[in-house]
């Protein structure tokens, strides 16, 4: 009978295996040490909700809602429960900002900083640096107004630790770009601006972008068709029709970042894939040529003042931000030096490998291992029915030192240590071992 083709992992999603998986806990632990030191608390919200949360927090006419999310109608097991549409999360602020609300953590008064780390979901076409589980690191600050969740100085220590975060896990050749998309008011004065602007115009874009002129005349911002970008670089700018509070707002987070020397362009045309945002958007892009393609935003986020309210939840003006850990950890890949430096840290040797001569003294072996474990040391064993030659072999390869448990040693509870770097040999107490291996 022929085999069955073996399954494989569904299209756009992988498997991250070992040594790759060591460079995403660094990633992981640096970005973790960074958020406490700016006083940051995990959360962690589930990774399915309600699809009627993203329809009405991210926007029923963004690409992501439209046409990239895996719902499903949820089946009731019980009378007491009714069929739901349920979907797996494409990003986390929204279900952090349900939280919120749920549990009335605006009440506290107190300004909440959240981060949390954990995969997203999206049916977007694959390619490198794309896919359709990916994972984000990610940060919410929000509050009650009287928490100083407006300020603009939010804006710029969230940025400023982004920078700091980059550096300290050697990313190169960042850039910070940033615009401000303004208050509700201002957007909607801007959407007639747009709209008037496209009808002249629309007729000659690609027929996505004629459907965008329509429904959300500020997703043709968006764009990346590249017939219509020139078209698209006339339009008017959404720098013109802001309001004096958004102007006076954007300009003190351009100051505060000028005085603690975080460096960033302006880009007009980043209006973000997300309805919710207000004022203050960003991206940290990498230029072309290190490691990820077309598909350069590291992280991108930015301002939502209103999204607690359209949630039905309290005012709780916030800022956040999400960073592509897949594109984080092909950065480091790319930028050479770098990999070179976490794959110094992967490969780390373990203290000792056990190697039992003979099947009899395999469990003698695993009894001496615990011990050492418990003890804290970073133990492998071999198997008592590989020669000594092989044995040898193995340990070198994973380990600093060999410690051999033959007969003569488990009967009188010793063992023979070899360290590798030095090359010395010595029969020594097993009770001596924890004490030396350390060294
Ligand atoms: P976003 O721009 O949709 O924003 O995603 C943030 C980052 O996630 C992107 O810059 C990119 O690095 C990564 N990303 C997005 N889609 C994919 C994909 N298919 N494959 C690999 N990486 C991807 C948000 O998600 C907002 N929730 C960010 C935010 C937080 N805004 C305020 N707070």
């Amino acid at each position: 009978m022929p085999s069955p083709n073996p399954l494989k992992a569904v299209r756009g999603t992988r498997d991250l295996l070992p040594p790759e998986t060591a460079l995403w806990n660094h990633i992981e632990q640096t970005a973790r040490a960074v958020f406490a030191r700016y006083g940051f608390g995990e959360i962690r919200t589930p990774i399915f909700e309600a699809t009627e949360l993203f329809a009405r927090g991210v926007g029923e006419e963004t690409d992501i809602v439209s046409k990239e999310m895996y719902t499903w109608e949820d089946r009731a097991r019980a009378q007491s429960e009714k069929p739901q549409s349920l979907t797996l999360r494409p990003e986390n602020t929204a279900g952090v900002v349900r939280a919120y609300i749920e549990h009335k953590l605006g009440e506290t008064g107190q300004l909440q900083k959240l981060f949390y780390i954990g995969p997203q979901f999206r049916r977007e076409r694959p390619q490198r640096g794309r896919y359709r589980q990916f994972w984000q690191i990610g940060v919410e600050v929000l509050g009650p107004p009287s928490s100083g969740s407006e300020s603009p100085l939010r804006d710029a220590e969230l940025l400023e630790m982004v920078a700091t975060l980059l550096d300290e896990l050697g990313v190169r050749n960042w850039q910070l770009q940033v615009n401000s998309v303004g208050s509700s008011e201002d957007r909607k004065r801007y959407d007639a601006v747009l709209r008037q602007a496209l009808a002249g115009v629309k007729d000659r874009m690609c027929p996505d972008n004629q459907r965008r002129a329509e429904t959300n005349p500020l997703r043709v911002l968006d764009s990346k068709e590249p017939a219509d970008q020139a078209l698209i670089d006339a339009l008017p700018k959404i720098a013109d029709s802001l309001g004096e509070d958004s102007r006076a707002h954007f300009a003190a987070v351009l100051a505060a970042l000028d005085a603690c020397g975080v460096r960033y362009t302006i880009n007009p045309r980043l209006v973000r894939g997300l309805d919710y945002y207000t004022r203050t958007t960003f991206e940290f892009t990498i230029p072309d040529g290190s490691g990820l393609g077309t598909q350069n935003a590291l992280l991108g986020g930015g301002r939502y003042d209103g999204l607690s309210e359209m949630l039905g939840g309290p005012r709780a003006p916030g800022i956040g931000f999400a960073i592509g850990e897949d594109r984080l950890v092909l950065t480091l890949q790319a930028q050479a030096e770098q990999a070179v430096n976490s794959a110094d840290a992967q490969i780390q040797k373990l203290d000792a490998y056990i190697a039992p001569m003979g099947v009899e003294r395999n469990a003698a072996a695993l009894a001496l291992a615990r011990e050492l474990r418990r003890a804290g040391l970073s133990v492998e064993i071999g198997d008592g029915s590989f020669r000594l030659k092989k044995s040898f072999e193995a340990a070198d390869r994973v380990a600093r030192h060999i410690v051999i448990l033959g007969e003569d040693e488990v009967a009188t509870s010793t063992a023979t240590l070899k360290a590798f770097a030095t090359g010395e040999q010595i029969k020594i107490p097993q009770a001596d071992l924890v004490q030396l291996l350390r060294h």
